[in-house]
């Protein structure tokens, strides 16, 4: 019955036919007044962000990369310095640190939440003589401990930047919102994030008036007043017609956001059936090899930008294959941790430096969890998934 479904990773049509007329509404009227820079569309999603993420300002900028990247350039981050960083994020990250000249400093992952170790971000600054700032990511729309981070950001007296690309409106374990406590908070609307642009765009968080400024400078070349530049800055406006895209799905994100936790649900419900335990729960433990997420406890919440299991480095890329042989699309989030990456070969990092990490990246499968999800589409994710590591398995034993 199942057999003919098609379950892509992303469908982004089946979310536009949902809020169609008004995203079209939105389009029609930055047409009609053609104001496409800067404008009151990006100065009330800059307001709307701003109170959703509970911080005092939000600056729009061209991306979630610019965002880090402009981050960086506000605290003055420069040639030498060190930022510490997960390797296991995306590229932008550390992207942005290197580019201006300073050295990112890889930190490892805790295997139960993928998220930047606090003891290995501790080693990594007992290592650094420059250190400047700690860059943690809030990985697969689920927060680092924030209270832990502060603390440690005001021991060594370095600014916490939260990379919260992935995970705006979700909770850490104090019930605060991402973005909310760190110097600066980064967010990304790129399509595949749990509220997209329509192209590239992202924003930046803050509570601190003077670092606001400097972000909403930066991003208009260093210029205030225009064509007088105070600093040197780079082009990175948000579009107003992405703004208006996304202030209308600003009015939906909550309900996007549980959509995805009903999948995860669904999805944690079918896999611990068949013999799953979460990361919490080692493979190396054996049993049924595949792990769930760990689902966060307290008052933290996980907003599911992306749902990724785990299973034997082997049988991962073959299973991967099997999904997509059955019309499931999938992705890895990340193949290749940062200090395994070519262009970064000249920080002298070897194999085995961050254990956990390469780990993740040979073990880890982002499956589909998008809102529109149909309970025919996840039943043939779960049914797929759990009868060939069955089979697998069984297979692996005799
Ligand atoms: C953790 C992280 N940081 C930064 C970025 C960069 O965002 P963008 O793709 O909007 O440039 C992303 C985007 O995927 C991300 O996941």
């Amino acid at each position: 019955m199942t057999s003919e479904v098609t379950v892509p990773l992303l469908d982004l049509r089946a979310q536009y036919a949902t809020i169609k007329a008004q995203i079209d509404k939105a389009i029609q009227g930055v047409l009609e007044t053609q104001r496409f820079i800067m404008g009151p569309e990006v100065s009330s999603l800059e307001e709307e962000i701003a109170s959703y993420c509970d911080a005092r300002f939000a600056i729009g900028c061209a991306s979630g990369s610019d965002a880090v990247l402009l981050a960086m350039m506000a605290l003055d981050i420069g040639p030498r310095d060190e930022v510490i960083c997960p390797t296991y994020t995306f590229f932008a990250t550390a992207g942005s640190i290197a580019r201006l000249g300073a050295v990112p400093v890889f930190a490892d992952i805790d295997p139960e939440t993928y998220n930047v170790d606090l003891g290995s971000v501790r080693q990594a600054a007992s290592r650094c003589k420059r250190l400047k700032a700690i860059m943690p990511v809030h990985l697969y729309g689920q927060t680092v401990d924030m209270s832990a981070y502060l603390a440690l950001g005001e021991e060594l007296g370095v600014p916490i930047v939260e990379d919260a690309a992935q995970a705006i409106g979700s909770r850490d374990s104090d019930g605060k919102l991402a973005g909310s406590r760190g110097v600066i908070g980064c967010f990304s609307f790129f399509p595949s994030k749990n509220i997209g642009a329509y192209g590239d765009a992202g924003i930046l968080t803050t509570n601190d008036a003077d670092l606001a400024e400097r972000l909403s400078i930066l991003r208009l070349h260093g210029s205030k007043p225009k064509y007088y530049h105070k600093i040197i800055g780079l082009n990175s406006r948000l579009d107003a017609l992405q703004a208006a895209i996304l202030r209308v799905k600003l009015r939906h994100i909550a309900a996007w956001h549980e959509g995805r936790r009903e999948n995860a649900e669904a999805y944690d419900g079918a896999f611990a059936a068949a013999g799953a335990a979460t990361s919490a729960v080692p493979l190396t433990a054996g049993g049924f090899p595949l792990r769930t997420p760990q689902p966060p406890s307290g008052q933290a919440t996980h907003i599911y930008n992306q749902y990724v299991i785990r299973v034997p480095g082997p049988m991962r890329d073959e299973l991967r294959q099997h999904l997509q042989d059955q019309r499931i699309g999938t992705e890895i989030y990340y193949p290749v941790p940062l200090h395994m990456q070519e262009c970064f070969a000249y920080l002298g990092y070897a194999q085995g430096d961050l254990g956990e990490s390469e780990s993740a990246a040979r073990e880890t499968l982002a499956l589909p969890i998008y809102p529109e999800l149909t309970d025919q589409q996840l039943a043939h994710v779960t049914d797929t998934i759990v009868a060939y590591i069955g089979e697998h398995a069984c297979a692996t034993k005799a």
